[in-house]
């Protein structure tokens, strides 16, 4: 079994992200180096604890490491105060020190909940994320930002806060639902869309076949952690470069708001339809050859995925409104709305140079 590391090497905060299968059948041995002492505190929800929990606990307990797990409710509502709260205090009462070891073990709702759990606890305590979503494996895990949602709006409480390891074991992503599966995707053609046009005409080849063929899945989660590691390491605080990431993500947002954050739209799937959006804006205006946005929907259309507003069940509000939800996105900069256009496939760029009736022109002719 080989495994491949990504390192993230920011200041005072390096750390490693070992990518492969069987790293939750191996945790032990990866987790050992940074204990103090014997035990760690596992933070999970049902779902995932059903299927990797007990592997888990079971490698740990072979070598002689002591666990206790927490197991929250699944779900994007689980990432509020109250399972924080829970969580905060659970960790309190389990004595965890400051230089005890919390485990989050889950998708990106566990990664980020405890991720913001472990940065206020004595005032911090350092976290390993073991990633199980492809979402969380490409994205959420790696790059330090962790926090919930408030009534206010998703992510708007939170902290920087990096994990001291990540172990995205692949083999982990077998028991994932294809709809699941798929939307975190999104999250990886993002990559190939925002700065590397090899890899996807790579995710072209190959994305159809992610589930089936083991290294060919490896390649892409490894691709997307060092994408987004060099952009970290570049920038760990958005200033700049960051942004980046947010490609798709400010219709994203206004689209996930529309739809009550539910099973209508999963985020990577409103990532996708975002990028499509991105894409046409960016050809509307000039800045992309027109073909672009046809080649990015082919794409998504042959992976199965929503390529278009029209994809997202029920009605959506019309395109002024949308435009205006899109305001309220964090994004914003002294009121101005910053969007990621493109050049091309693979050569993003931030931007608040954006017409409004641009957009809401083509939020209509998505419709
Ligand atoms: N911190 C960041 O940089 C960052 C980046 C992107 C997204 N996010 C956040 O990530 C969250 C979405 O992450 P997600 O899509 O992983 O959501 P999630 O954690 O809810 O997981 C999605 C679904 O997959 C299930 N699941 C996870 N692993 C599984 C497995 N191995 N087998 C079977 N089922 C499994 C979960 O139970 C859940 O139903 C959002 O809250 C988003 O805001 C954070």
């Amino acid at each position: 079994m080989t495994v491949d590391t990504v390192h993230v090497d920011l200041p005072g905060r390096a750390y490693d992200v070992r990518i492969g299968p069987g790293l939750i059948a191996r945790a032990a041995a990866e987790i050992a180096p940074l204990l103090h002492r014997p035990r760690v505190a596992i933070v999970t929800e049902e779902t995932v604890a059903g299927l990797h929990l007990a592997p888990l606990q079971d490698a740990l307990r072979g070598e002689g490491i002591e666990s206790a797990a927490l197991i929250l409710p699944p779900g994007e509502a689980t990432k509020g105060w109250p399972q924080f709260t829970r969580t905060v205090e659970w960790l309190l009462d389990r004595q965890v020190e400051r230089g005890d070891i919390v485990v989050a073990l889950g998708g990106g709702v566990i990664g980020d909940l405890v991720g913001f759990a472990a940065a206020v606890v004595r005032r911090g305590v350092r976290f390993v994320q073991v990633p199980t979503s492809l979402l969380a494996q490409v994205d959420s895990s790696v790059g330090g930002k962790t926090g919930i949602n408030t009534p206010q709006g998703k992510n708007l409480v939170g902290a920087f806060h990096q994990p001291a390891l990540v172990l995205a074991d692949t083999s982990a992503l077998a028991t994932m639902p294809a709809r699941d599966f798929l939307s975190g995707y999104g999250e990886v053609v993002k990559y190939g869309l925002l700065g590397d046009a090899d890899f996807f005409a790579w995710l072209e080849d190959n994305g159809p076949r992610l589930r089936d063929d083991d290294s060919a899945l490896i390649h892409a989660v490894k691709r997307s952690v060092q994408m987004k590691a060099d952009i970290v390491m570049r920038d760990e605080t958005e200033q700049g470069d960051r942004a980046l990431l947010n490609l798709g993500h400010t219709f994203c947002h206004a689209l996930e708001a529309t739809t009550g954050y539910s099973d209508r739209l999963l985020h990577g799937e409103g990532v996708a339809i975002g990028c499509v959006l991105a894409f046409e804006t960016s050809a509307r205006l000039g800045l992309c050859a027109q073909e672009d946005p046809s080649r990015l929907r082919a794409h998504l259309a042959a992976m199965g995925m929503k390529t278009d507003l029209a994809d997202i069940p029920g009605d959506l509000p019309g395109p002024l409104a949308l435009v205006d939800l899109m305001g309220q996105d964090k994004k914003v900069v002294d009121g101005q709305l910053r969007f990621v256009m493109a050049r091309g496939i693979g050569d993003a760029f931030v931007t608040a140079d954006v017409p409004r009736e641009v957009v809401a022109q083509v939020l209509a002719d998505a419709g």
